[in-house]
């Protein structure tokens, strides 16, 4: 990231894609460190950009919060990559059905500094558009994917842009939000089927979990791996701030699959980071529902009446699971801050460790405690930037540009991104199991009562 090496194929080496990357298969890239030096994670402004003239042409699919911004939080893809590769960054299009949204994206970069990049961008309203009205001179070296999930992750035409990505552009890198997918739980086969094409073609292929990134992560895998430790459990929790949630379709399942699946994700997938592979038979899970007298909420700003009760979202869904290491992961996601900050915490706990993460989105601090110490040693990590990290150690990857093969990493691939998919799904399964098996328990009980009733009359 802060080389200023030449890129290898400016050095004229030839290139070589599957070096790294979601090319390897699930065993080989699990065996790898799948960590990064801690201080190799630098903030934009601190670090040494790559040299060189030659344009870097990028696709974004997606014109939204994502990509460009919001005041929401602190994610904005374009604004990494313009830092990242500076005047050689051309977007050659931008997809997205909703011209108009896209083209006023538009028209604000073009009214500022970063015009070169933007100035021939051209909008299409799908990939299909592009292709056919595309030259050779815009023929993308690397495709960024921020559309919703329920258009992506599937083999289904119209929701299938990962497979054309690979069909038009094989071998040309891919980056794609998190989650992989929202759509039916029937339809994850599809999304590992995807995982292999990916795999198979040697796309350099990065999923946007940005927390694997943060310094105060990469220093707790540093600790693991220099203690040689085992983690025995992973105990996560996310509070968001639901009064600042004011997109409908977050608090309807049927089109966000729920506040696990869309948001907890990056907490089961920071779980599984840490505790390796879940073993999905053993997940359990209990939800507070709307329904239920602890389940009222004060302050939403959508009319919840406008969707259907089945579709509702649970206040609080708590889940248990075995790693198949035997460790135990814990995950508690809750709707119930009021404001706008999150209130996040990852414990990881090993023989004689614990290394406690607090809010990891806003200013994360690490507290570790250490045999032969009873009392815990603060980290902070001011100036992080894991949008940057992430993005940065990708194009990194894309351009080969380190001689040590351990120093660009990317940390999330498809298929891995699927396995956190998959333990989001298991767990809102498990919670809505829960539920029927409550309210088919509370039918018996007022059937019977009814019952008792009734023969007390007769
Ligand atoms: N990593 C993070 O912290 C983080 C933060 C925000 C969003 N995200 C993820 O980014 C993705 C997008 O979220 P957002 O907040 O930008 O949503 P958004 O609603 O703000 O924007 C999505 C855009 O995609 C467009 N779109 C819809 N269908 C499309 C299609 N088929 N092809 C291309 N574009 C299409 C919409 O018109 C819209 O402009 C989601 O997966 C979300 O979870 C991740």
């Amino acid at each position: 990231m802060t080389s200023t090496k030449q890129p290898a194929s400016r050095r004229g080496s030839e290139r070589r894609p599957e070096r790294r990357g979601s090319g390897y298969s699930t065993s080989s890239f699990q065996s790898r460190r799948q960590s990064i030096d801690p201080s190799r994670l630098i903030p934009m402004d601190k670090t040494t950009h790559v040299g060189g003239t030659d344009d870097f042409n990028v696709v974004f699919i997606g014109a939204g919060n994502i990509m460009f911004g919001s005041d929401e939080g602190p994610w904005n893809h374009s604004f990494r990559f313009e830092h990242k590769l500076g005047l050689r960054l051309k977007v050659v299009a931008l997809i997205d059905p909703a011209i108009e949204r896209a083209t006023a994206v538009l028209q604000k970069k073009c009214d500022s500094f970063v015009v070169s990049a933007y100035q021939a961008t051209r909008v299409f309203k799908t990939l299909d558009d592009f292709v056919k009205n595309m030259s050779p001179k815009d023929r993308p070296r690397a495709i960024v994917v921020g559309s919703p999930p329920m258009f992506r992750g599937t083999l289904q035409s119209g929701r299938d842009i990962e497979m054309q990505i690979l069909k038009h552009f094989p071998g040309v890198a891919i980056f794609l939000e998190k989650p992989i997918a929202t759509g039916p739980k029937t339809e994850l086969y599809e999304a590992f089927h995807i995982a292999k094409a990916i795999s198979d073609s040697k796309a350099i292929c990065s999923v946007g979990y940005m927390l694997r990134y943060l310094k105060a992560v990469q220093k707790m895998k540093q600790i693991i791996e220099e203690n040689e430790l085992v983690v025995m459990a992973t105990i996560a929790r996310y509070a968001c701030a639901y009064e600042s949630i004011a997109k409908p379709d977050w608090w309807d399942k049927s089109k966000s699959a729920g506040p696990v699946i869309e948001q907890g994700t990056h907490f089961c997938d920071l779980s599984r980071y840490f505790g390796g592979e879940v073993d999905i038979a053993s997940v359990t899970a209990h939800s507070l529902d709307w329904d239920e007298n602890a389940g009222h909420l004060s302050r939403m700003r959508v009319d919840e009446s406008k969707i259907a009760p089945e579709n509702r979202i649970p206040r609080v869904t708590a889940a248990s699971w075995k790693y198949d290491s035997g460790a135990v992961g814990s995950f508690t996601h809750t709707a119930t801050l009021q404001g706008h900050n999150y209130s996040c915490e990852l414990e990881i706990h090993a023989d004689g460790y614990s290394l406690k993460l607090i809010n990891p989105y806003v200013q994360p601090i690490l507290y570790v405690r250490k045999p032969g110490d009873d009392h815990e040693q603060m980290y902070t990590f001011p100036d992080d930037d894991p949008f940057f990290s992430e993005v940065s150690n990708w194009i990194d990857v894309i351009e080969d540009i380190e001689e040590d093969p351990e120093a660009a990493q990317i940390l999330s691939s498809y298929e891995d991104a699927c396995r956190t998919y998959e333990l989001t799904w298991a767990i809102r399964e498990a919670s809505e199991r829960s539920r029927a098996s409550r309210l088919a328990a509370r039918e018996t009980t007022v059937f019977e009562e009814e019952e008792a009733e009734a023969e007390a009359e007769a």
